[in-house]
Formats: C-alpha cells, structure tokens, sequence
C-alpha cells in the first residue's frame, strides 16, 4: 500500500478498537433504523451488511481508503482497456463479453465488439442446431449428452451456472463436466454414455493444459474406437484462444469457438467457455446471463462508492482481513442450485488475490486475499457451523436467498428463509451466560448442572455476516451474482496493490510434475529429488509391484 494508504490502515485500526467494545446487539439496539441505514441494492438484489462490525464512521474510513488508493482512476483504466495486467503485459477486459450498449469498447486503440458479436452469433447459432438435431451425431443420432473437457476457468464457471440454471435446461440434453487428470472422472462419465448421442466441447485458453490435453486425448480415442476416426470431427468442438492447436486436433473450423488474451482463465465464462452453459439453457438463456452481468457492471461503474455493491462488499472484507486478522471468509448459499458457488468463487477470488507481492514486485506488508470457502445452507449447519457459531476463529460469512423458489413444495422454501435468517441472527446476537442460565432455569435443571452447563451453552455472538436477497434465481440474476464478486476482487486488489489478473503461483506444481512423471512411470532413475518425494516415489513403486 502506498504510505498514505498505510495511514489509513492505521485510521481503520482506530476504527476497529472503537468498536471492539460495541457489540453488534447494542448497535442493532441504539439504533432502529440500522438495516435501514446499512443495506443497498443493485437493480433486483439487496445487499444487507447491517450485521457487521461497522458503524458509519468506520465505513467512511473504509470509503477514503478506496479513494486513496485511487480505485476509481483504476476502475476507469480497466474500462479503458490499459494493460492493468501488467505481469502478463494484458488489458482485463471481461466486462467487453457482456456489453449490451453501442459504444465502441476499444483495446489498444481496436474495437473488440465486432469480434465478440461474431463468436456470439456462432455460438447461438451453434447452440440452437445442436438444440433442435440440425447438428448430429455421425451416424445422425440427436446429440443427448454434451461433455466439457476443461479445467479450472474453463470448467467452474460453466459448470456452477449449469447446476444454478437447472431450471432452465432439458431432460434430453444433459451436460457433463470432466476437469480432474484422475481418469475415474472420464471413466465414470463415459460409462453413462453412448458415443453415437455424444459431443465433447474441449474448452482451454491455452490448449495445453495437461489435464485437459489427456482427457480430450482419452475421449477423442473413445468415440474414435466406437465410431471410427473419422467421426471425430462430428462430436468433438473446441473453445480457445489457441486456434492452431484446436485445429492440429482434429476440430473442424466451424467448430472451434475463439477467444482473447484479455480474458482471464476465472473471468471466461462470459465467452465461449460459457458454450456448453448456452447448450444446457439456450442462448436466450445465456443471454439474459450476460445481460444480468451487464447490469451490475454498469452499478459497479456509475454508482457512487457509498452505494455501491462490490466496493462496500470488497471493503467489508479487506476490514476484516486487515483491521481485524481473520484469515477465511465463507460463502453460504441457502440456494442448492449455487452448490458450486463457493467453488467457482474460490478460483475467482483465491487465484486473483493470492499474492505476496505488489503491483512494484515488493513484498507486501500486510494480508492479502482470504481463503474463500463455503457449502449451501442447510447442510453446513449440520457440519462445520459449529465453529462458525462457538470456534475460536471469527469467520465473516456471506448468506444468499432467493424470495422467490423455482418449484411449489412448500413448506421447504419457508423453512429455507426461516433458517438463513436465524443464523445469521444468531451470528449477530450470540447468547450471554444470563440467557444461558434462565433458560436452563425454566427447564428445571438443578444448579450444579446449570453451572456446568452454562460456558458450553454460550455463544460469543458479534460474528459478522452480509446477506444477499433476490426474486428468483433467474440467468439474469445469476449473471448479476457473479459479476458482482468479480468486481468484489478488484476492489480488494486494488486496496492491496496487487495484479489480481496473473497466476504464476500455479506454474511450481506444473514443472514439478513434468519433471517427476518420467519418475512414476519408471522411464528415470528415482534420484534429484528430496528424501520425502524419492522415499513417496518408492514407496510407490514397491505397492505397484
Ligand atoms: O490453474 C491455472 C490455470 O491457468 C487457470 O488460471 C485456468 O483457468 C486453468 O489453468 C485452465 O487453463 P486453460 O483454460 O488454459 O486450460
């Protein structure tokens, strides 16, 4: 951070022991017109972040942070496409894929609109061919099962919108995801299925990533074995920036879908990587998606910091992080659909904040990103709430409800809601030893036990908690959810000066395990490497005989 931010870190450490001795209870207490005061809203989506250790002086602190590290002048160079990518000397341009406006979006002086229209209109195309069995299989069989072949960006988004969007796809037409090398997951899809009623999409920025390149490798020699060679080029279509590569495959041309350096890998769901999402729900679908994205890039971009969505959400957790030293940060959607929600969010948030130097390439002296986890609600309340509840760790938590169901089985949806917000009452208000004991009392219990009863029986309360409400979870919505912690991750890596766009901390494991394949399949001599992987490696070896 730059001096004057490093002050107003020390301002916020001001701010935090303040409010130390005010608990949330009491704030909730002095003032009737806290939600009212704390809560805000982008189009259809009400953030209520009430239930934080905040009061408006601490916000304000929160806000001149953001000003002095001149989010707003960086938020305006994303939009102007500057390479704000500078490791990889890229601009960050994911906002481009879902633009609904007319206005030229110029990178490095070229209007990239003309390029992302075309794809869209192939990849609507496309969707609606394969939809409607225009596009067949080789033996002209109707296509029933789309397999992504991809990892990491090119699998978490489209795979968490598929399961949000269930709704809105076809009991004849069923998605399937493949990312792990672990050969179990492409068996076990494989064996449901028939290669005739099959279509791989193989989906890689790059086209070489290992996992992906040996999956796409096993699947193309299956429908090969069963169909013939020459039907490859009938089930098999490609997403990537890399076209060559697609194409030395064996990817016909009118089946490859393309895209640009200046989408990242985790912010590529909004192009062609969203292709099989588009087949599961139908373009129009997917389109509402992007146009939902849209509106909360346009809040993200006009509205005021003070009103503003991803900015207050993105400065709640960097108070958390560095005023107050919790270290995880849980996102718990009371929403089964968004089960893959917090794993999507992971790689969003994990890969762009998890960095230990700043944008000058010096170590940085304070925390970066959290770790970022998180389970739909209910079922976490059955697992790991417990710490949340009576831990030693603070966690602050995101909580996400929609109103409105998909289906009519009441009396679930009702008891969704009841329990969303009772936990995070719960969070917030805690229970003093005085509950403790008087409840105790009115059940009858004697006083020794009461005594020994009443610290187990206790909670600490003042545990922070945002909750997200919206009208349905609809593709819209959906695209207004994601796009809103996308911006959540730039705010927070503009706060901590750091190039939230690269990932060079995946690169280690990758060398490593070139390096070390020769070793496990026998073709190098177990020698170079430490005590514990060459002791690993023939450990290994003795149990494969
Ligand atoms: O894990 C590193 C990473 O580069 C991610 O950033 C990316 O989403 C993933 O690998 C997959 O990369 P690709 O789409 O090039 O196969």
């Amino acid at each position: 951070m730059a001096s004057n931010r490093k002050s107003l870190l020390n301002t916020m450490m001001k701010h935090r022991k303040r409010l130390d001795d005010q608990p949330m209870r009491l704030l909730f207490a002095l003032d009737p017109n806290r939600f009212r005061r704390f809560s805000v809203s982008a189009g259809d989506l009400l953030l209520d972040y009430s239930k934080n250790r905040i009061d408006e002086k601490a916000m304000d602190a929160l806000f001149a942070l953001a000003r002095a590290a001149d989010f707003e002048g960086r938020r305006k160079a994303m939009w102007a496409g500057k390479h704000i990518n500078s490791t990889e000397d890229r601009a960050v341009m994911h906002m481009a894929l879902r633009y609904q406006g007319d206005k030229p979006v110029k990178i490095d002086g070229r209007d990239v609109m003309p390029d992302v229209r075309e794809v869209l209109a192939h990849m609507k195309l496309f969707t609606s061919q394969v939809r409607d069995g225009t596009i067949r299989g080789t033996t002209g069989e109707k296509f029933t099962d789309i397999v992504n072949i991809g990892i990491g960006g090119s699998d978490l988004g489209p795979v968490m919108a598929t399961l949000a969007l269930a709704p809105y796809t076809r009991p004849d037409l069923r998605s399937h995801y493949v990312s792990n090398v672990d050969g179990a997951q492409l068996h076990d899809t494989l064996q449901r299925l028939d290669p005739k009623r099959t279509m791989f999409i193989v989906a890689s920025k790059t086209f070489t990533t290992d996992e992906t390149m040996t999956n796409a490798a096993s699947a193309r020699a299956w429908v090969a074995t069963a169909l013939g060679d020459k039907a490859v080029s009938d089930h098999f279509a490609a997403v990537s920036t890399n076209l060559k590569a697609c194409d030395a495959f064996g990817i016909r041309e009118d089946r490859i879908f393309g895209f640009w350096d200046w989408v990242g890998g985790r912010y590529s769901v909004w192009s062609a990587i969203g292709l099989p999402v588009a087949l599961a729900v139908g373009f129009d679908n997917f389109s509402a998606f992007l146009a939902g994205a849209y509106e909360m890039d346009q809040h993200f971009l006009k509205t005021r910091l003070e009103k503003n969505l991803p900015v207050i959400m993105g400065l709640l957790g960097v108070w958390y992080r560095n005023a107050w030293g919790f270290a995880t940060h849980a996102v718990l959607p009371y929403d089964q659909r968004l089960s893959r929600f917090p794993a999507y969010l992971q790689q969003q948030d994990m890969e762009s904040n998890g960095k230990q130097v700043n944008l000058e390439g010096k170590p940085l002296d304070y925390d970066s990103g959290p770790v970022i986890w998180g389970e739909p609600g209910t079922n976490g309340q059955h697992a790991f709430y417990q710490l949340i509840h009576q831990g030693t760790s603070v966690v602050p938590a995101d909580f996400l409800i929609a109103a409105n169901p998909h289906e009519d089985m009441a009396p679930h949806h009702e008891k969704l809601v009841a329990n969303v917000l009772a936990q995070s009452e719960a969070l917030m208000l805690g229970k003093t030893r005085e509950e403790v004991v008087a409840e105790l009392t009115a059940q009858g219990l004697d006083k020794a036990s009461i005594k020994a009863l009443t610290p187990h029986k206790m909670f600490p309360g003042n545990r922070p908690s945002n909750t997200l409400i919206y009208p349905k979870l609809t593709p819209a919505m959906l695209g207004s959810l994601v796009a809103l912690y996308e911006h959540k991750v730039f705010v927070q890596g503009t706060i901590w000066n750091v190039n939230s766009y690269d990932q060079w901390g995946v690169e280690l494991g990758k060398q490593l395990a070139k390096a070390i394949l020769p070793k496990v399949q026998g073709t190098a001599a177990n020698t170079g490497n430490d005590a514990s992987t060459k002791g690993l490696l023939a450990h290994y070896h003795k149990l494969r005989g």
